[in-house]
């Protein structure tokens, strides 16, 4: 017996029969879409789907019927810090008032603020005010998610934030996957060098011991860290385990993109500041460009040249950077709507950068992504809307009515 079934869907989306690599180029710009179709969920998996002409006759415990709705698979959001002690608008009124992120953060602003009120707050206090931002975003159609450390920045501090990352996957009905980015900032009280060696020496080899963290991350910025470094504790997270994601030219040409893929990075992330140098870098690799079309926006920096990328035959992803420094929404159909209207993507080549793309990047291909018979049952019903293109294009409306993870309704 069937725990779902959904019948009569205006468009059932990303439907594919099989999802082995991320989608690149001018391929982006096709999402299949099924119309007038019906999907099958069992035993929180995709069963079947098919036109609801050729529907065979299904036992289900619920049926839902959507017409005049869209179905899509759940967002993967590749890229969020949502662990966080409190939120920091009083950055953004600094902000709104002249002041930039670079010199906020040279005034012991920015990531080491978040970093004082973390080290202050208990385990269960984060974990506490984590759990609504996981909830709001099952709410805006996220399924599966990455979140990083790194408002720690000690070994007991960055240990704790990634115990309430993994907790958040077991507690909530999100999909989780965790990244150690205790080289984020340096604190105080530390030199750069003494700093990278208490992350090489120190916390890896603890984040290793208790299997907290999938990825290992680097700010590779002025003023943070150096290409070198990032190779260097990429290398060192490589060996206990940990793929590395790198934090790359979002402020400046630093040499991000290099690096990342001079680590084996999956993903290098931001890429506000790239060029041809950089795009040439990325061909031929297994590095997915990834966009945070959100920070670019919140910090009013350039956008990630998002159409040079796809028209260089690469791949292009989309997350939401998620964090109360340079992006305080996780809100995905916002993120779909800042790609196509500052970066002119199209609504297609959007959907496909924020589900199998960033899927690729958090080796979910196999089971999330997309509309495909044996991947998880994580998937949104629209409001009645008239065609894919008006989810990014009706901005800041909340188009999503239903939300169903692994095969239950959630939201
Ligand atoms: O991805 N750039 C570095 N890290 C975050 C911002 C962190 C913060 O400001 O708290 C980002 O934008
Ligand atoms: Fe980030």
């Amino acid at each position: 017996m069937a725990d779902l079934l959904i019948t009569h869907i205006k468009g059932l989306v990303q439907v594919r029969d099989h999802t082995r690599s991320p989608i690149a180029g001018s391929d982006m710009s096709h999402l299949p879409v099924l119309d007038d179709a019906y999907l099958v969920m069992e035993d929180g998996l995709i069963a079947d789907y098919g036109p609801m002409s050729a529907m065979p006759p299904v036992q289900a415990n619920r049926t839902m019927m959507a017409t005049g709705r869209f179905v899509f698979p759940g967002f993967v959001d590749s890229h969020t810090h949502l662990v966080f002690a409190a939120p920091r608008e009083e950055e953004f009124v600094m902000k709104l008032k002249g002041a930039t992120y670079a010199d906020i953060a040279a005034k012991g602003g920015g990531i080491l603020n978040s970093a004082k009120k973390l080290q202050a707050m208990s385990e269960e206090e984060l974990f506490v005010r984590s759990l609504p931002r996981a909830l709001e975003i099952i709410r805006s159609g996220t399924g599966a998610v990455e979140i990083k450390s790194g408002y720690g920045l000690t070994v007991k501090d960055e240990l704790k934030m990634l115990r309430v990352a993994r907790r958040l996957g077991v507690e909530t009905p999100l999909t989780v996957k965790t990244t150690f980015l205790g080289a984020h900032a340096v604190p105080p009280g530390h030199s750069r060098d003494s700093y990278v060696r208490l992350v090489i020496d120190e916390m890896l080899p603890a984040v290793a011991i208790e299997k907290l963290a999938d990825y290992v991350d680097v700010f590779c910025e002025q003023g943070f860290f150096t290409p070198e470094e990032t190779v260097e504790i990429s290398e060192a997270g490589k060996k206990l385990g940990m793929t590395p994601r790198i934090h790359a030219n979002q402020l400046h040409r630093s040499g991000g993109v290099q690096a990342g893929v001079k680590a084996g990075a999956i993903s290098v992330d931001h890429l506000e500041n790239i060029g041809d140098e950089e795009i040439e870098c990325l061909k031929g690799s297994a590095t997915m460009p990834t966009t945070l079309p959100g920070a670019a926006f919140f910090l009013n920096l350039p956008m990630p040249p998002a159409r040079a990328l796809i028209g260089a035959g690469l791949p292009v992803a989309i997350a939401s950077d998620y964090n109360p420094g340079s992006s305080p929404s996780g809100n995905m159909p916002l993120m779909l709507s800042l790609a196509c209207i500052r970066m002119k993507m199209t609504p297609e080549e959007a959907v496909n950068a924020a589900t199998l793309n960033t899927a690729y990047t958090l080796g979910l291909l196999e089971s999330h992504g997309s509309i495909t018979r044996g991947k998880h049952a994580n998937v949104f019903i629209t409001k009645p809307m008239p065609s894919v293109s008006y989810l990014p294009y009706a901005y800041g409306s909340n188009l999503i009515e239903t939300v169903i993870l692994g095969g239950k309704v959630v939201a």
